[in-house]
Order: C-alpha cells, then structure tokens, then sequence
C-alpha cells in the first residue's frame, strides 16, 4: 500500500507520555544497564536534528514528499528523546538536548557525515541518491522498532514498557514510509540497486555507531540482542532489508552482532 503522506504530516502528533505515571521510578528504578541502553536511545533520538541538518543539503531534500515527511520525522524523534530522558531525570540522569546538539554541531560537517553520504555523495544524484538514502532509513527504522519492542518486553515495568510500545508504534510509521519509498525507488534503478547494496553491505551499523562510544553500542546490542530470542529478532529485521529490491541476501544486522562477537 502507497504511504499516505498527507495523512501523515496532517496526524503527527509528539508521543504522548504525561498520562504515564514515571514516579513508579522513584519507588522501583530500572536497574544501570537498562538505564544505559535508555541513555543511548535518547541520545540518538536527539541525534536525529543534527542528522537532519546534514540531508538537508542532499538531493533528498528536493523531493516534496521526502521534505514533507522529514520535517515531521524529525518533530517526532525528537519528541521520543524528550520522553526517554524524562524517565531518566527520574533516575537523576541529564540528557540536555542543547547541549548535546551544541557539542555534535561543534564536531563539524565532516565527521558527523553519514557513511551514506560519504559513499555515495561524489556520483548519485536525483531519484539513485534518495533511493539508496531511503534503504539505509528503512534499515534503521527497522532496528528502532525492533529495539523498542524488544526492551519493553525485557523490562518487566509496565510504566516503561506502555511507553515503549507507544515509541515503536511511531517508528512503524517511519518505517513504512522509508520502505515504501525505498522499494519504488529502487525498482527503477539498477544504478540504485547496485550503490545502496554497496553501501548497505559495506558501511551500514548500528543506528548510533559512530556517533556513541562503541562500548555503549556493544552494551545496547548485547543488552537487547544476545540470545537465541534476540538473534531471532535480528534475523527479522535483516529479512525485511533483504525483501527491498536487490537486496536479495543480505543479513548487515546479523553481520554487525558477530563482529561484535554478540552470542546467539
Ligand atoms: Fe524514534
Ligand atoms: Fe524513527
């Protein structure tokens, strides 16, 4: 089914978490490590307008429904980084969002690039770059539900876990517009299809790898993926990139657990 991306833009709404009683954590906090895989979502929710300043100067930006659902993309990521670090203002941890996006900025143009861009910038361009730029979306939005989903299951408290869930059920949203676009996309380009398996295949990562410290992101992927259940989860994740055309085969999430010697 196409996406429809006025019903989109028209419906969205910031998650919605004032209603949760997270004073449940005062009396029962969530243990450090769940706390640390929240600090890293958190961070790299926020993340997300730092990123956004970077697509801006792609031809992606040029695409009205591209331009449309990324500003709304981006309002709603951001609001997922306000939710997760209330939770953790409970516990006493600060995620300040302009302080994080002062420091980021400060890093510079080149080093926050995404590997796509870096990739693929010198010689795609039109319908091949946003092609290529929707599959590594696609692929990430993917693995943010999948986490989601996955540590509101892990986490017996069902305060987090309501919150959780509401989380996922927006990055299904984001995952349907990446995928869809993807899959036209690539459809009609060879040139695409052959760049984005490049790129995917050979610098695709965790969402967040190479903007955390890499133990943190050893710490979520252990956290939320070790385990024959975990493994399970990612082989679903690697199933839907591999459906996107020519994509045939891939398996870049399971890829990057072993290489971080996750166990199954
Ligand atoms: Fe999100
Ligand atoms: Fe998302």
């Amino acid at each position: 089914m196409a996406f429809d991306i006025d019903q989109y833009t028209n419906n969205s709404v910031g998650v919605t978490w004032t209603d949760l009683d997270f004073s449940v954590f005062e009396t029962d906090p969530l243990p450090e490590s769940s706390l640390r895989t929240l600090r890293y979502m958190c961070d790299i929710e926020y993340h997300t307008v730092c990123y956004l300043r970077d697509l801006l100067t792609t031809p992606s930006h040029n695409e009205p429904e591209v331009g449309a659902f990324m500003t709304m993309w981006n309002r709603e990521e951001f609001w997922h980084g306000e939710a997760l670090a209330a939770v953790l203002a409970v516990h006493g941890v600060t995620v300040d969002f302009d302080e994080l996006k002062a420091t980021r900025l400060k890093l510079g143009w080149k080093d926050r690039l995404d590997p796509i861009k870096q990739s693929v910038m010198g010689g795609l361009v039109g319908n091949d770059f946003v092609a290529v730029h929707m599959a590594w979306g696609a692929a990430n939005e993917w693995s943010a539900n999948a986490a989601y989903q996955r540590m509101a299951v892990l986490e017996g408290n069902p305060v987090l876990g309501e919150l959780l869930r509401r989380i996922a059920r927006q990055e299904t949203r984001h995952v349907a517009f990446y995928a869809s676009q993807a899959r036209d996309r690539l459809k009609s380009s060879a040139k695409a299809r052959k760049i984005a398996r490049f790129a995917l295949s050979r610098f695709w990562g965790p969402v967040g790898s190479g903007v955390m410290d890499d133990s943190e992101v050893t710490h979520v992927m252990n956290h939320l993926f070790a385990g024959s259940e975990g493994r399970k989860l990612v082989r679903d994740i690697d199933s839907h990139i591999a459906n996107l055309p020519g994509m045939t085969g891939l398996t870049i999430v399971e890829d990057s657990l072993e290489a971080r010697g996750i166990a199954a």
